[in-house]
């Protein structure tokens, strides 16, 4: 069955994977965005995301059978926080419950957790719960990190190659032996369209994590030789790491890594034990196949959103 499927930020990372995954399939897609601007290569319909505008919104989604969501904020900034985003998130799903779609796909993280002090976790269960009290089946999806297509789309694992490339060693926060579980973008939008053509009433909550678990020392250790850069990995407190990445993302005017998400990689948040794999591609794999462009450039995410 075809299906006529919304799917916030279609312009942005996995959004696009999403949707030429299901223009692919031969759905229709409308870019719900924040960014109308932004490059849009499959020439999709675009509606502005008004978000003081929820009949607005409503009007749009009764025409979808499906919203695909992947809308969330990657740090409390100037002009978005996590607190933000929950009360756009669960505006946006009242307003499809409203509009009577018939399943939200929404994207979470691994360990969501309402007593997290890190806001990001704390906002993304708040989330989910705000969804499943919700009468609209739904798919919740939880990836840990994504990487793929591109070197620049994988902006931390195109990064630590970066610093690979230009320092004679490299730096673990603490003992480095907290884990994480990368999933290739395809895969993920992959994911995302089976859940969305199910024709079933079940709600799903989806570990969206990959194949393969790296230490943090691991992946430092795997990225350099994919690129033939072997590098010294040395441990150090974490807030002498911060401080290095803090400087420089600020020599190229991001934010390359957040307290936060230090201290959600040190609390293990990015790995699930006993997890299936939601897909089968290989980030060692990836990191052999695109060795020759990994980290020959800095990727900006700020930029990305600019772009
Ligand atoms: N990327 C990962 O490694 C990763 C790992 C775990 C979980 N996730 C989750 O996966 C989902 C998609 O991630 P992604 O990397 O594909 O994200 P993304 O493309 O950067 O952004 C996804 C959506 O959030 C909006 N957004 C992001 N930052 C914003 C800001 N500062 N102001 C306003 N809107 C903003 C985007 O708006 P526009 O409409 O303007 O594009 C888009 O709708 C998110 O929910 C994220 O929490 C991602």
């Amino acid at each position: 069955m075809k299906l006529k499927i919304a799917v916030t930020g279609a312009l942005g990372y996995s959004g696009t994977y999403i949707a030429r995954e299901a223009h692919s399939r031969g759905h229709q897609v409308i870019a719900l965005t924040n960014s109308p601007h932004r490059e849009n290569p499959l020439s999709l319909p675009i509606v502005s995301l008004a978000w003081d505008a929820p009949v607005q919104l409503e009007a749009v989604l009764r025409e979808c059978d499906v919203l695909i969501n992947t809308y969330w904020v990657r740090f409390n900034g100037k002009n978005l926080s996590h607190a933000r985003a929950l009360r756009n998130t669960q505006m946006l799903f009242t307003a499809a419950r409203a509009a009577g779609v018939k399943r939200i796909v929404h994207t979470s993280i691994t360990h969501p957790d309402a007593y997290s002090d890190l806001s990001y976790f704390s906002g993304k269960a708040e989330a989910e719960k705000y969804l499943r009290e919700l009468p609209v089946p739904s798919s919740i999806l939880r990836p840990a990190l994504l990487f793929g297509r591109t070197p620049e789309e994988s902006i931390l694992i195109n990064n630590m190659a970066w610093a690979l490339r230009r320092f004679p060693l490299v730096g673990v926060f603490g003992d480095g032996k907290y884990r994480l579980q990368p999933l290739h973008v395809q895969d993920f939008a992959e994911l995302a369209l089976h859940e969305a053509e199910r024709t079933d009433r079940e709600n799903a909550i989806i570990e969206a994590v990959g194949p393969e678990i790296y230490s943090f020392r691991e992946l430092w250790e795997m990225i350099g030789k994919a690129i033939g850069k072997p590098r010294k990995t040395i441990s150090v407190p974490p807030w002498f790491g911060w401080g290095i990445a803090r400087l420089t993302g600020m020599l190229f005017g991001d934010v390359m890594l957040t307290r936060d998400e230090v201290r959600a990689l040190m609390e293990n948040r990015l790995v699930v034990e006993n997890a299936e794999p939601a897909g089968p591609r290989s980030l060692r794999v990836w990191c052999e196949h695109n060795a020759k462009n990994l980290g020959k450039d800095y990727a900006s995410e700020l930029s990305r959103r600019k772009t």
